[in-house]
């Protein structure tokens, strides 16, 4: 790692941050917390960053699994530098981590032919394995990944900034939700034994793959997001081309020789470059069969638009969210702030489940105002491998001027900054902003901001909050707060028609993840549960006879034979 000359900070909004909030309304007398005066001193020099945090020498990622094969990679390389800067004399330098092929769309076709070569109209030798076979590839690659979690962990730690230990329980969530995909795909397969007898006919419904799955992952979670689909699109025996987010891209280095050796050539490639050279012409092509996708509408919309058989094309979406806190006058303030402080704030409110909006009830207003500005000031800001940190630097530097533009937007418009040193920043770190009161004039009432801002808007009617729910394009989560079925239950009754998962005196979540990950409008196409994602990669097959004819006698046979239906495939490998 070596300072570097990487994109330039955005500093567009930073002065009229360093100008003090807007003072509390008279009589609202806040404690406030304190951040220190100089927020460049929370980044390190490159000399003091812990030889445990340290990355052993840059990553030059010079090979790819490109026709089948890792091979080596003679084409252009992008630069890849961290969101951590670090301290010099000259102020705060980006550090240089690597590089990483930047592949063309030429590039992304010759990826293509070989996934569909390899999957073969479903003949190839990966689509052509009993599930047992497979299986026993994925549990060969998630043994082969366990041994990386250092090196994995520490690279993107690097990469996205996300705290040591969110990326350790991230990498080990992984690795668990193999486990859980295969018992969930044995299942499966074992009720897909049952004959089905109805009316005279007698019948086998199979899961058969798709074709090929392109998944491209999000940066918040880019080791979680991108293998929940890419294990479940290979178990059901698909060819895979994975796509990793723009940023956290390094990590796969590692994981390309496991990748390569555990799974037939041609089974998984890794495509690495920019989204629109890479990803257009795969969609243009019409060769995707599964579009598994996390990451914002407006991508998806575009993506998808390109593909030529849109209704043929199965896509997987985990889209944009706002999901919003509703405090009610009954609620435990104590419970109510920690949970929503955890929900708007872990990883920066990088997370599509982030609580993005509070409401809280008038009569609540100011015991809630004061302990939250109490606990926001004690949220550890820090760099990613100090212990309890919470708020590190973001991982898409750039968005900051976004970020700064929403809270000059609210105050604008007359809400304020109720932390002291709300809204701050430096390099690339931004001191948690509460905003009081946001009101639908704002554009963070709306926008889903992804970052660490928590604006709280009062109402005084139910209706008010589920009023939100209706008329915001989003419908993935709300949570809660209250002690009462008398007032817990009309919000719930009006809610579950507008979000998919309503969480009692709780922030908003994704796991566990056995429970379905889905969202209404806008926020998600399909449901992400490890129950239920291997139906999104297959296609539901029957093969049926007349009871008590050659047909069905021949059905029997072939399933106690081989535990799959008659199939023109000849053998097996
Ligand atoms: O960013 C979306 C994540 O999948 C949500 O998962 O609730 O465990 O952070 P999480």
């Amino acid at each position: 790692m070596s300072p570097g000359k990487g994109p330039a900070g955005a500093r567009s909004f930073m002065k009229s941050r360093l100008e003090p909030s807007p003072p509390p309304a008279p009589g609202q007398a806040f404690r406030v917390g304190t951040a220190p005066a100089d927020l460049s001193a929370l980044f390190v020099r490159e000399g003091d960053i812990p030889r445990d945090a340290r990355m052993d020498k840059p990553i030059d990622q010079g090979r790819l699994i490109l026709d089948g094969d890792l091979r080596p990679w003679s084409g252009r390389l992008g630069e890849v530098f961290s969101p951590v800067r670090v301290r010099t004399p000259a102020g705060l330098s980006p550090l240089r981590l690597g590089s990483r092929p930047r592949m063309t769309g030429r590039d992304a076709l010759r990826v293509l032919a070989a996934a569909r070569k390899a999957f073969a109209d479903g003949r190839g030798a990966w689509p052509s394995l009993s599930l047992a076979r497979r299986v026993r590839a994925l549990e060969d690659f998630a043994s082969r990944l366990a041994a990386l979690r250092e090196p994995v962990v520490r690279t993107l730690m690097w990469e996205i900034a996300k705290p040591r230990a969110e990326l350790e329980a991230e990498f080990d969530r992984t690795v668990e939700s193999f486990g859980r995909l295969v018992r969930v795909a044995a299942k499966r397969e074992r009720a897909q034994r049952a004959l089905i007898r109805q009316r005279g006919i007698v019948g086998l419904v199979r899961d058969e793959p798709r074709g090929v799955a392109l998944c491209a992952g999000p940066y918040n979670y880019p080791l979680f997001e991108t293998f929940g689909l890419v294990a479940p699109a290979l178990l059901a025996g698909n060819t895979v081309i994975i796509k990793p987010p723009r940023i956290g891209v390094l990590f796969l280095d590692a994981l390309l020789e496991p990748l390569a050796a555990c799974f037939p050539p041609g089974t998984v490639h890794v495509l690495s470059g920019e989204g629109p050279a890479v990803l257009d012409p795969l969609m243009r092509s019409g060769g995707i069969d599964v579009f598994a996708f996390v990451g914002s509408v407006a991508v998806a919309d575009r993506l998808i638009g390109l593909h030529p058989r849109r209704t043929r094309l199965r896509s997987l979406l985990g889209l944009g969210a706002k999901n919003a806190a509703v405090v009610l006058p009954d609620a435990d303030l104590d419970v109510a702030v920690r949970e929503c402080l955890l929900g708007a704030l872990a990883f920066n409110g990088q997370r599509c489940a982030a609580l993005k909006i509070l409401f809280v009830h008038e009569a609540v207003r100011e015991p809630f105002l004061e302990r939250l500005a109490a606990e926001t000031a004690r949220v550890r800001i820090g760099m990613p491998w100090e212990r309890g940190v919470r708020i590190t630097p973001l991982a898409d530097p750039a968005r900051l001027p976004y970020l700064g533009a929403l809270i000059d937007d609210a105050a604008g418009r007359g809400a304020a900054v109720v932390n002291e040193n709300g809204g701050r920043s430096a390099g690339s770190l931004l001191v948690p902003a509460v905003l009081r009161p946001v009101t639908s004039r704002m554009r963070v009432f709306w926008e889903e901001q992804f970052g660490p801002i928590v604006p709280v808007a009062f109402f005084r009617r139910t209706e008010e909050p589920v009023g939100y729910l209706r008329a915001s394009p989003f419908g993935q989560q709300a949570s809660v707060f209250g002690d009462g079925i008398r007032t817990l239950g009309p919000f719930i009754e009006a809610a579950r028609s507008q979000v998919a998962r309503i969480n009692i005196n709780a922030k908003c979540q994704r796991g566990p993840d056995l429970f379905p990950f889905s969202g209404k409008k806008d926020s998600a196409r399909g449901d992400f549960s490890v129950t239920e994602i291997l139906g999104a990669f297959s296609d539901r097959t029957v093969v049926a006879a007349r009871e008590g004819g050659r047909g069905a006698a021949l059905l029997l046979r072939c399933r106690a034979a081989s535990g799959r239906p008659p199939s023109a495939k000849g053998g097996r490998p």
